[in-house]
């Protein structure tokens, strides 16, 4: 058993003591100086005066738990009848030894806390009469994940109009606002976070404003009161307006900060009148703490006359506490032009700020953010999420592993529901594949955030006196698709009966990741914007070595098949001309390796496997989402709003739009995704017709940039579209049994002759029924048979039999999550239920495949593919996965012929794989990225 000592130095001390003599102090010599000269000359000594004198002091405090915190023997949110509960035979991750320690043992928690880490023996239990046990036969237990980041509660979920309560737009610097008064108990959102491990959130207002309000900590548990305010976390004593104990050092104040895009949007406003919002407000909350500093400066020297009441205001009092240093600054800034502004802030008003949120462009400033006031800010982003706006465009999923590499703090969080806080483990997990250190990346969502938001006395790691908020995992947190077995929050186990998915043993492994070294350096040098162009290899003939697996696409069956595996030998292809002449062992290909004119690859155990399929997004319509000059835009939906004439009864083709070398498509194709299916962007009803791409091609005119004009009919049928759902329906019946005009006409005609599919956009499970009723109702009417694909079709699940049996096809999100009503009933997967929706659909017969909603989530769809067979509880292979973003992608959207392009890929599946070559028979070569 290996262990090291648990407590981390506690050395504050003495403050209280002194200031009480120092008060005292002051007090009696007034005392006296009044009884000696108890004349006109002296100065009046108001009743109040030691209450002021010990307000004074007062504001020199600084914040952080009491002196005798560690010696507390049960935690302030300890729940009476909570039972002691011992994890035995666990692999903790403590997140001491900068967290590398990792402890072989037991862990006791009673009364909210750790009692104790590393070998609990028999007469310890003795004193726990009533003590759970939960055997964790090994498994890896961590701290509870802490999200510096969140909107849990204002933002909820559902998203609905009576529950907006993240962003105010009273003005730019509203530094007296509370995220608590927003905060939701009811947000559908705690209890699958909580599934994901989430423990504590950092809640705080939007980025509308430059400066939006004071952040609150909580814990994601329910409570017995069912409040807001019994979610927080230690907050501060000034709260509720009660009495505050002046010689008690405050609790850490959060308060929300944000340059750039945001607030500048809301007011029409350019960066310069943000600047200046944070100047103005800053110069009135320096004034104000000068008057009090003033103002205790003469009451301290006992310069009563005159003096009058202490300054106060109560809106400006959380912006001098920030002068103070007693609120940790959480700053919502992206750009290297937006941190400037901020840090030069910092040093003229002398304030710190706790952390960069966001902050795409940080890891190209890492010495201009060491030059802020105080300490340098933490640093808080996403793993791969960028692009989406220009702020975000220089993005690198590289910048942990860079900003590490500079000595900054790097915290990856969920911004939720921006991402959906349940699955802030994978920003982590992402982080560790693209260089962050696993010390680190574990450290990001645990405790780093903890102490970046002050609470680290008591959460964010696994020691004794800490708080119980434990993870017990069913895989290495870091390994790809980890999903917890059990949460507890200050004691507290979460999961009533947690549902697991059996993991491949390796899975327990911290994953062994590839090396992007050169990447990296490239991601500084270009500014953000590598070159992202494939390299057609120089040979005609490229052998692969050390190949694992091959699998192929199969006629037959328009599915996948493995058609080799090594087990263990020397797997070999041989490729000449982009096109396979021999694989499987060596006998099979005996010259291959003697091959000096050829170009050999080892992909050490990797394989070869189809190239990937991408739908969902506007992939190809657009560089960044937020920009229109950079996209195609919206088509005018017909049933909402008046086509002008000369376009009316047209049906837009996705075809005409595109735009190609956009970094998404490129980023899709550097990780297998070789082709993709996208259809007219539309905000309402109709849509148009799809077209499939190649993600590699620099322009339209180049041979195979343009797969398939056409692939399929697209409509969208919501709840939210401000047209009646009946309204909808009525419509494409209207359409289907051939009422509509023109180009409208023949394009819902091609669908009811079965040549192309129907693909309707739609969530709720009442909708979807009305789909297969209606599909029913037209095949009757015409005696022909319609194929129907819907997707989003989050709620789905509850019809999978139905679906099924209508030979219908869905194509679902591999992570549900319930943003809007019509999506609230998912199926949440493992540790909530048995089945994933995806493994419902299998179950079901019914063709199933993957969507994404973000061009920057192309990119990961070698993730989500292999997460969805993690999940499935063997229910999927590995070519049942690879089918979901191919084979039956291409088959539900009317692909005829696919891309017979094959990616070869170095090392495993999941986290351990790196893409290295396409290999490409249509072109007649092979692509290196
Ligand atoms: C801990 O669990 C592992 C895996 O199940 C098992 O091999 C080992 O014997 C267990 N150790 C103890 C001390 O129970
Ligand atoms: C106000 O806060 C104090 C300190 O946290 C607490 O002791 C008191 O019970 C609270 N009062 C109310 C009315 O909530
Ligand atoms: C799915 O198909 C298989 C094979 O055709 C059949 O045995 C099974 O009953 C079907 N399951 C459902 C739920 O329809």
């Amino acid at each position: 058993m290996e262990k090291t000592p648990l407590y981390p130095p506690t050395a504050r001390k003495r403050v209280r003591a002194a200031q009480l003599a120092l008060v005292l102090l002051v007090v009696s010599s007034y005392a006296f100086t009044y009884l000696l000269w108890s004349d006109s000359r002296v100065e009046t000594l108001p009743i109040n005066a030691a209450t002021i004198l010990a307000q004074c002091s007062a504001l020199h405090l600084t914040p952080g738990p009491p002196n005798d915190f560690h010696a507390r023997t049960q935690s302030d949110r300890f729940v009476p009848g909570t039972k002691p509960t011992l994890i035995r035979n666990a692999s903790i991750w403590t997140g001491l030894d900068s967290g590398n320690e990792v402890v072989y043992g037991d862990v006791l928690i009673d009364k909210g806390l750790v009692k104790k880490v590393g070998s609990v023996n028999l007469a310890m239990l003795n004193a726990y009469p009533d003590v759970v046990v939960l055997d964790a036969a090994g498994a890896w237990v961590s701290p509870g994940i802490v999200d510096l980041h969140s909107h849990l509660g204002v933002g909820s979920s559902p998203s609905l109009n009576g529950a907006r309560d993240s962003n105010s737009h009273a003005g730019l610097a509203l530094p007296w606002l509370r995220s608590l008064d927003g905060l939701n108990t009811h947000d559908d959102a705690y209890q699958l976070s909580i599934s994901g491990g989430v423990t504590t959130a950092n809640v705080l207002p939007g980025s509308a404003d430059a400066i939006g309000g004071q952040a609150f900590v909580i814990k994601l548990r329910p409570t017995a009161e069912r409040s807001s305010s019994a979610m927080l976390l230690e907050p501060p004593f000034s709260l509720n307006g009660t009495y505050v104990d002046p010689f008690q050092r405050p609790r850490w104040r959060q308060m929300k900060h944000a340059c750039g895009e945001n607030p500048s949007r809301v007011y029409s406003g350019t960066r310069m009148d943000t600047q200046w919002a944070f100047r103005q407000a800053y110069n009135t909350a320096r004034i104000l703490k000068d008057k009090q500093d003033a103002y205790c400066g003469k009451a301290l020297a006992g310069q009563w006359t005159g003096l009058g009441e202490f300054p106060e205001d109560l809106q400006w009092e959380a912006l001098v506490d920030v002068l103070r240093g007693r609120v940790k600054v959480q700053n919502h800034c992206y750009e290297g032009v937006d941190i400037d502004g901020m840090i030069r802030l910092t040093n003229e008003f002398k304030f710190s700020i706790a952390a960069f949120y966001h902050a795409h462009e940080a890891y190209l400033v890492p010495d201009l953010i060491k030059k802020a006031y105080g300490h340098p800010p933490a640093v808080a982003i996403f793993a791969t999420h960028a692009r989406f706006k220009r702020e975000a465009s220089r993005g690198s999923e590289f910048a942990p592993r860079i900003l590490a590499d500079n000595g900054l703090d790097v915290v990856m969080k969920s911004d939720h529901p921006v991402l959906d806080s349940r699955h802030l483990i994978y920003e982590a997990q992402q982080a560790h594949y693209f260089g962050l250190a696993a010390n680190l990346a574990l450290a990001s969502v645990t405790s780093t955030p903890a102490r970046i938001m002050g609470q680290d006395h008591r959460i964010g790691r696994l020691i004794e006196g800490f708080d119980a908020d434990i993870i017990v995992w069913d895989s290495h947190p870091l390994s790809l698709g980890a999903t917890p077995t059990q949460v507890f929050i200050d004691g507290i186990a979460q999961l009533e009966k947690p549902y697991t998915s059996t993991k491949p043993k390796s899975a327990q492994k911290v994953p062994a990741t590839p090396n992007f070294d050169k990447e990296i350096a490239d991601a500084i040098k270009y500014e953000g914007l590598p070159p992202l162009e494939p390299e057609t290899a120089k040979s005609d003939i490229v052998v692969f070595r050390n190949v694992g697996s091959i699998f192929l696409k199969n006629a037959a069956t328009r599915g996948v098949s493995e058609v080799f595996t090594s087990a263990g030998a020397d797997g070999v292809v041989v490729v000449e001309k982009g096109r396979i002449v021999c694989s499987g062992t060596q006998a099979a290909c005996p010259t291959a390796l003697s091959r000096s004119d050829a170009l050999h690859l080892d992909l050490e155990g990797g394989s070869i496997s189809p190239g990937l399929v991408s739908y969902g997004s506007p992939l190809g319509l657009t560089h960044i989402t937020g920009e229109p000059s950079t996209s195609d835009g919206p088509v005018f939906d017909p049933l909402s709003i008046l086509v002008p004439e000369i376009i009316d009864g047209t049906v837009i083709r996705a075809a005409d739009g595109l735009l190609f070398a956009t970094r998404d498509a490129l980023l899709g194709y550097r990780n297998g995704v070789t082709s993709a299916v996208t259809a007219p962007s539309s905000y309402g009803f109709l849509s148009g017709l799809s077209t499939v791409f190649g993600t590699a091609a620099a322009h339209k005119l180049i041979d195979g940039a343009v797969i398939q004009k056409i692939a399929a009919l697209h409509v969208a049928l919501s709840l939210s579209s401000g047209i009646s759902v009946s309204t909808q329906i009525a419509t494409l019946r209207s359409l289907l049994l051939g009422e509509g005009e023109g180009d409208l006409a023949k394009q819902f005609a091609d669908v009811v002759a079965g040549k192309i599919p129907l693909v309707v956009d739609v969530e709720s499970a009442d909708i979807i029924a009305s789909v297969l009723v209606l599909k029913k109702e037209v095949e009757a009417a015409t005696g022909k048979t319609i194929r129907i694909t819907l997707t989003g079709a989050t709620e789905a699940h509850l019809l999978a039999k139905e679906i099924g049996l209508a030979g219908v096809g869905v194509i679902v999100q591999q992570r549900p999550y319930p943003k809007t009503w019509q999506q609230k009933r998912i199926l949440a997967g493992p540790p909530l239920t048995q089945s994933s929706a995806i493994a419902k659909f299998v179950a079901n017969n019914v063709t199933v495949g993957i969507k994404v909603t973000d061009p920057s989530e192309v990119r990961n769809t070698r993730f989500d593919m292999a997460w969805a067979a993690l999940e499935s509880n063997g229910a999927l292979g590995k070519a049942e996965a690879l089918a979901l973003v191919s084979t039956n992608l291409e088959k539900l959207l009317g692909v005829e012929d696919g891309s017979g392009d094959l990616v070869a890929t170095k090392g495993g599946s999941g986290f351990e794989g790196k893409v290295v070559a396409i290999i490409l028979p249509g072109h007649g070569f092979v692509d290196l990225v």
